[in-house]
């Protein structure tokens, strides 16, 4: 068994998207991302100042607002408004969940499709599904750079997925069926509904979990030299901590790791990717906006 270090590859990725970025400053751009919080969820709160933190590390410029719960879906949308009219601004995101008096798809809606950093304006869903170049989500795009940076060889293989949000697991499904190097995989998409999951997961040759749901995929569900990734962030309650709690995946990480050949540790695996993608995602799109496409 080995544990593929999310944060070690991450790094490896921001130091190449360092040198893009004093690529495109030398040429007068500095890529820009707006990054829009609605209300405390501390979770939301956490995830948004990793964003700010690494668009600072990177000397990206960054437009961070962060608004009350109370706000109302049209506040909302004359912000998106104004991030999609500033020329500084190359990609938006607005962080999910929303509170409930929002419809969170007319906000995503919203966003110019060209500043769609985090992919998912129907445009991007759409322009994915067709195969045709669009803004990737993070999340899937993350764990596919993972693998192939870890030496996972993807086509071919049979890459079963517990989950289908969009947010994960739909969306990296549609990513590992297209026909690419990184793609051409079979994919079988597991969720609450399907009929006895372990006979399923056992066949994975790669087994993705992103249901949020703490050690739900346990040993028996793993076949000897699997590659498994693990997508949850679920908080624990653990008094001995600082904090509180402590962080755990949705796989029994102790005992799928006798039996992995890979394995991704929560913290410090899919999570650190995500952010990156981000960064990445935003500096494509100054790219783009430079070559006038
Ligand atoms: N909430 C949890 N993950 C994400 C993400 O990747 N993007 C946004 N916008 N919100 C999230």
């Amino acid at each position: 068994m080995a544990i593929i270090d999310g944060k070690r590859i991450a790094t490896e990725l921001r130091d190449e998207l360092a040198r893009e970025v004093a690529r495109l400053k030398e040429r007068g751009i500095t890529p820009g991302l707006g990054v829009i919080l609605v209300g405390e969820n501390p979770a939301s709160v956490s995830y948004v100042t990793g964003k700010e933190q690494a668009c600072r590390d990177l000397g990206l410029y960054s437009d961070n607002r962060h608004l009350p719960e109370s706000l109302s879906e049209e506040r909302l949308v004359e912000h998106i408004r104004e991030l999609n009219a500033d020329p500084r601004i190359h990609g938006i995101l607005v962080q999910l969940p929303l509170p409930g008096h929002i419809d969170a798809q007319r906000a995503l809606m919203a966003i110019a499709p060209s500043k769609d950093a985090d992919g998912f304006h129907p445009e991007s869903v759409g322009r994915l599904l067709l195969g045709r170049p669009t803004f990737v989500p993070c999340t899937p795009n993350g764990i596919v750079k993972l693998l192939a940076r870890s030496g996972v060889r993807i086509p071919g293989s049979h890459v079963v997925i517990v989950g289908r949000s969009i947010l994960v697991g739909r969306t990296l499904a549609n990513l590992l069926v297209q026909k690419s190097d990184e793609g051409n995989a079979t994919v079988t998409l597991c969720h609450s509904h399907t009929r006895d999951l372990a006979s399923l997961t056992v066949q994975a040759d790669i087994l993705v979990a992103a249901t949020g749901s703490p050690s739900l995929v346990t040993a028996e569900m793993v076949k000897q030299g699997a590659v498994v990734v693990d997508v949850g962030v679920n908080r624990i309650e653990d008094p001995s901590k600082k904090r509180g709690f402590r962080l755990v995946g949705d796989v029994d990480f102790d005992r799928v790791k006798e039996k992995a050949s890979l394995i991704t540790p929560v913290p410090g695996g899919v999570g650190p990717m995500t952010i990156t993608m981000l960064m990445y995602n935003t500096v494509q799109s100054a790219r783009r906006m430079e070559e006038g496409r």
